[in-house]
């Protein structure tokens, strides 16, 4: 089996939490290095896993060969990473997102295609098991036609780090809206091309936005709406999809998608009154439906290993399970979202 000689730069907490396990889990993957400011988190790493550090992007790439560079550092430093590292003649794993602005995006894109190098964003929620588990019961064809995606995260935070800050390219937009606005993307499977968005900043103790509101209509007609808001005392339902036929509804406490629905041939006919005058004083109900509820519990799906499909990715030749376009059109959504915001 080919192995990667890979270094990780940024040792926080996706970088330590995630990378660093799942690449040293993998047998494809060799950690060779790490990249940290910080003495102690190097030191960590040499000693859990062997994995040799440095204190710059700069030193590693002077020092090391190596197949693969994972950048899980604070977002600011992405594009400059990920440059030097095509330049050193690696591919470059990039966590979301790809940088603050769509400009600096455009120049790690140019500059993977001018070395000759392969790019790819960690976009998680794509992979979830949610995710799949909602792409199965579209594919069943349930809910008719989706008509609207809504998606929240809501709770209560002083943020208080480095994504408090827009000099570091934090912010809510860019941190979650990067998941959520990708995820919806991807499950409504268009592009988007009206984009309508506010930000405030509430509760954070930073100049950067931890309210965001988000309305998304694609190609094909979907609205994707989306809340994402750390000021919010109590929980939002964080994912609901309605189509012209039924709806679904995501129940994080059962672990399942919860889906209401008929079937066309069971809807008895209903009459339309073109008169002014409501048959009956009866205001509209429907009860005539014939609703079916079914239940589809995660536990019946697997997620995507991320570190499998970059294996496929990087070391064989597959295509890649996040299309560096789709990075791309995520990162055009969220520079139309700002810009809109004002
Ligand atoms: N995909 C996900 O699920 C996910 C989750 C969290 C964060 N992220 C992304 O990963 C990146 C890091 O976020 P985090 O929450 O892990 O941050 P963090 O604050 O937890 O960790 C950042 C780490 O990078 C180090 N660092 C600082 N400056 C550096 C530099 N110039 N070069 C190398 N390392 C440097 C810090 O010392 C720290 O160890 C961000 O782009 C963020 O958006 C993605």
């Amino acid at each position: 089996m080919k192995r990667l000689r890979t270094a990780i730069i940024g040792l926080g907490r996706v970088g330590w939490q995630f990378h660093l396990q799942e690449a040293a889990r993998h047998q494809g993957f060799e950690v060779a290095a790490v990249v940290d400011p910080l003495p102690e988190r190097r030191e960590e790493a040499r000693a859990k896993f062997g994995a040799w550090g440095y204190p710059d992007h700069r030193a590693l790439l002077a020092a090391e060969a190596l197949d693969l560079v994972v950048i899980a550092s604070p977002t600011q430093f992405h594009a400059e990473q990920a440059l030097a590292a095509f330049e050193a003649g690696c591919d470059v794993f990039c966590d979301k997102p790809l940088a603050p602005s769509l400009a600096e995006a455009d120049r790690m894109i140019a500059a993977a295609q001018q070395h000759g190098r392969k790019l790819t964003v960690y976009q998680p929620h794509r992979g979830r098991v949610e995710t799949v588990a909602l792409q199965d019961i579209l594919r069943r064809g349930l809910l008719g036609a989706p008509y609207l995606m809504k998606r929240a995260e809501a709770r209560y935070v002083r943020r208080n780090d480095w994504q408090a800050f827009r000099a570091h390219g934090g912010g809510m937009l860019n941190n979650y809206g990067a998941h959520y606005i990708d995820q919806l993307l991807y499950v409504a499977g268009s592009p988007a091309k009206r984009i309508r968005c506010v930000l405030r900043t509430i509760a954070s103790l930073g100049d950067a936005e931890d309210v965001v509101k988000a309305l998304i209509e694609t190609e094909s007609g979907v609205m994707l709406d989306v809340d994402i808001n750390m000021a919010a005392a109590q929980e939002m339902s964080p994912w609901q999809v309605l189509g012209a036929r039924g709806s679904a509804t995501l129940d994080l406490g059962a672990r399942a998608w919860r889906v209401r629905y008929y079937l066309p041939e069971e809807l008895p006919p209903q009459e339309l009154h073109e008169g002014l005058a409501a048959p009956g004083r009866e205001y509209p109900r429907d009860p005539a439906i014939p609703w079916r509820e079914e239940t589809f519990p995660l536990a019946n799906y697997a997620g995507v290993d991320f570190y499998e499909e970059c294996y496929r990715f990087f070391a064989l030749g597959e295509p890649p399970f996040v299309p560096i376009e789709a990075s791309r059109e995520l990162m055009r959504v969220l520079e139309a979202c700002r810009a809109d915001a004002g």
